[in-house]
């Protein structure tokens, strides 16, 4: 894909990212485990897929502050790797704070880390 695609894309893909942790929120304030499980099992895949995109940008773009955007996703990737395997075993009640830090820090780092690179991006890909 050329950097303006891999832009566009990045950009859809934070919409569906929202949408999902909307629902999950709600899912963790009425403690439905199974819901919350699946959603969770959706942001996984979507986080994935959104985060090997966003790295492409920065390949494509020669994006210098690359490593550490690397970094927080690979964090955020881990811990919401954690929180799916340990919902499956454990009372939602025990977990959700847990589910609410990573929803914080996915939307801190759309807001944040993710809006430098598209500033970057989009200039360069002009
Ligand atoms: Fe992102
Ligand atoms: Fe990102």
């Amino acid at each position: 894909m050329r950097p303006t695609e891999l832009i566009d894309a990045a950009f859809h893909d934070h919409a569906e990212m929202h949408a999902v942790l909307e629902r999950l929120r709600a899912a963790v304030g009425s403690t439905d485990r199974e819901l919350a499980h699946s959603l969770l099992g959706q942001l996984l895949m979507i986080e994935a897929r959104h985060y090997a995109t966003e790295e492409a940008l920065m390949r494509a773009v020669a994006y210098a502050d690359a490593d550490e955007h690397r970094r927080e996703h690979a964090a955020m990737l881990d811990t919401l790797t954690r929180i799916v395997e340990t919902v499956a075993l454990e009372n939602l009640a025990s977990i959700s704070p847990q589910i609410v830090a990573h929803l914080e820090s996915a939307l801190a780092h759309m807001m944040d880390t993710d809006h430098r690179l598209n500033r970057f991006a989009s200039a360069s890909a002009r």
